[in-house]
């Protein structure tokens, strides 16, 4: 061993969380390193549903536009289809992703982001290269082995598996971003819940034309009930869109105590011509590998200068589409703290504060992905499809359905219900946006949690309460129009008010931290023609909202206040853990 090399942040992994956090931290110009294990980015596509709230992420960190560019948009996304192979029978659709037109005006009305669709080995280079060209040391092919830290900080013992030798990397904080075999969440000692191998499933990534069976009902998932199809896996068989209509991944299961089948070209095939229906598609089998399902999340996400984020603290099935879009996210809560601790602004202790607000994420996000799971299983008993039975039974089950009999109206009523009973999976807009904080790091301001008036897994209910993601309006600036959302973020505090707010105003311009100021109102710099500002804001037009680096309020008061220095100054003192 010989080298010590020094940075103020180490990340172990490249993947959505490790990238993320490296692009964060580049951006507010906190010096950082990432080594990952391999010699590449993420070969096969893995993760794609990006929600709404990670576009805003990507929206502040300056890329939303690239992977605008290389996703596949909403409006191809939409309708999951149910079916007994791409060929064979359909057996309902659910609009999904933001398609049902209620649903879309409520995405429209929550986020100035569109979901897309953005496969990970996409995904991944636009968030390394913006770090990178923002500052990111990145070494590939280097292997994290161990940590020790002290009251300073982390030293980290790394594998060039190039050179084959050994060196140490020192840095202030260290963040575990490597993903659901995590040796630094190990390391650290992160107690897990839950369990590992819940499920046995294959991927297998294919190029087929397949626009044939796609293109007239445009989809991300379509799903295959067949004979087999409940075993292990993730429900159903999948067939998921890559890059419409050609390139295909199919998730497929397999019995986890009989381990996983031996994953030649030739079984790959049977799989992939099984759910296509059609054997005269030209197909090309590019990989398969085998994977399980899992439930497991950490209580605690950081032991003294380690933190983790992504996979390495919830493990859990691709259901909801939750996997990288709660990765990003954990590491968006976690840069802007690191980067005032790093400066001296703010206390240690406020990074206390990320296990308090992403924890709860966590332990909902498994629970959600793996209950969405078990709600596969009452369309199979739609179909009598469940129980073992021959292929012939299941096929008669499901021709059973087309005829007129009470008992087929019986079974079809449960078939479209079961069916549009996915919504909880497909459309669960509450689950992308609804994340409260309570924590340190937010000033309560007296009132009563005013808790959700309508299904808070499927539907998002705006708040600018405390703990609360700032609500989306438009807003303008002279000829621009922006989202209320625009006008914070960029790694600094904001303090919006409105006319009358002047004290806010000269209160957040007198404190240490940098903080933004937005004044909307007739006549100012911003201004709410549509006055959807004005029926959001849940204050007065001289009360005052201080929202933080990640867009969340910490802090608001309902109208001007003569002591306004005194209370803002006391709320950050609060926030930033130095009370
Ligand atoms: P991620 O696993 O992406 O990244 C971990 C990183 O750490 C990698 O760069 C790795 O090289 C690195 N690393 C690990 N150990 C290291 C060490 N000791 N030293 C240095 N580097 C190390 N999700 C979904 O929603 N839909 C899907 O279809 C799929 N499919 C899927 C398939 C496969 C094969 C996998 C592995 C995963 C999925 N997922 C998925 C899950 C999804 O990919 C996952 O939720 C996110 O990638 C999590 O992002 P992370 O950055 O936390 O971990």
């Amino acid at each position: 061993m010989s080298t010590v090399v020094e940075t103020d942040v180490l990340i172990v992994g490249s993947g959505p969380a490790g990238a993320s956090a490296a692009l964060a931290l580049s951006t507010y110009g906190v010096p950082n390193i990432v080594v990952t294990r391999y010699a590449s980015l993420a070969d096969t596509p893995r993760a794609h549903i990006t929600n709404q709230r990670t576009m805003e992420v990507l929206r502040d960190l300056g890329v939303e536009q690239d992977v605008i560019a290389h996703a596949t948009p909403q409006h191809l996304m939409g309708d999951t289809t149910f079916c007994t192979s791409l060929a064979g029978e359909e057996l309902g659709r659910v609009r999904s992703w933001g398609n049902d037109p209620l649903v879309q005006a409520e995405h429209e009305l929550a986020s100035p982001t569109r979901m897309c669709d953005m496969p990970q080995h996409l995904m991944e280079p636009v968030l390394v290269n913006a770090a990178v060209a923002r500052g990111t040391s990145l070494r590939f092919r280097t292997e994290y082995l161990s940590h020790t830290q002290d009251a300073d900080g982390v030293t980290a013992t790394v594998r060039d598996r190039l050179r084959g030798d050994t060196y140490e990397i020192r840095a202030r904080y260290l963040i575990g971003a490597d993903g659901g075999r995590s040796k630094v969440a190990e390391d650290a000692g992160l107690p897990m819940g839950g369990q590992m191998g819940v499920a046995g499933s294959i991927n297998i990534v294919f190029d087929a034309d397949l626009s044939r069976y796609t293109a007239h009902r445009p989809s991300t998932l379509y799903w295959v009930l067949a004979p087999g199809a409940t075993v292990g896996g993730i429900g159903a068989g999948l067939v998921r869109c890559v890059r419409p209509w050609n390139q295909w991944l199919i998730v497929w299961g397999y019995d986890v105590e009989a381990g996983a089948p031996d994953l030649t070209t030739e079984y790959a095939e049977s799989i992939v011509r099984q759910l296509i229906g059609d054997d005269e598609i030209p197909v090309t089998v590019r990989s398969s590998s085998a994977w399980t399902v899992n439930e497991m999340y950490a209580e605690t996400y950081s032991a003294g200068r380690v933190f983790c984020a992504g996979d390495a603290v919830h493990r859990h099935p691709p259901s909801n589409g939750l996997g990288s879009n709660t990765s990003i996210q954990d590491s968006y809560n976690l840069a802007w703290k690191l980067k005032l601790v790093l400066d001296g602004v703010a206390d240690p202790k406020l990074l206390e504060t990320y296990t308090a607000e992403r924890a709860p994420v966590g332990r909902q996000i498994v629970t959600r992905a793996n209950q969405s799971i078990r709600e596969t299983a009452p369309i199979f008993e739609a179909l009598d499809g469940l129980s073992p039975q021959t292929p012939e039974q299941l096929w008669a089950n499901i021709a059973a359905r087309k005829d007129a009999t009470d008992a087929a109206e019986t079974q079809r009523t449960a078939l479209r219900e079961a069916i549009a009973f996915k919504v909880y999976e497909f459309n669960a807009h509450g689950v992308d946006l609804n994340q409260r904080y309570a924590s340190d790091g937010i000033v309560p301001d007296g009132t009563p949690d005013p808790g959700f008036t309508r299904d808070p897994e499927l539907h998002h209910q705006p708040s600018s309460r405390p703990g609360a993601r700032l609500p989306h309006a438009w807003i303008t600036s002279g000829t621009r129009t922006l989202s209320t959302l625009d006008t914070v973020g960029k790694g600094r505090f904001t303090l919006l008010t409105g006319i009358g707010g002047e004290r806010w105003v000269r209160a957040a311009e007198a404190q240490a931290v940098e903080i933004a100021t937005v004044v909307v109102g007739p006549g100012r710099e911003y201004e709410d023609p549509y006055g959807d500002w004005a029926r959001l804001r849940e204050v007065s037009d001289s009360g005052a909202l201080l929202v933080r680096p990640d867009g969340f309020v910490a802090f608001r008061h309902a109208s001007a206040a003569e002591d306004a220095a005194a209370l803002l100054t006391d709320a950050l003192e609060r926030i930033l853990g130095r009370a």
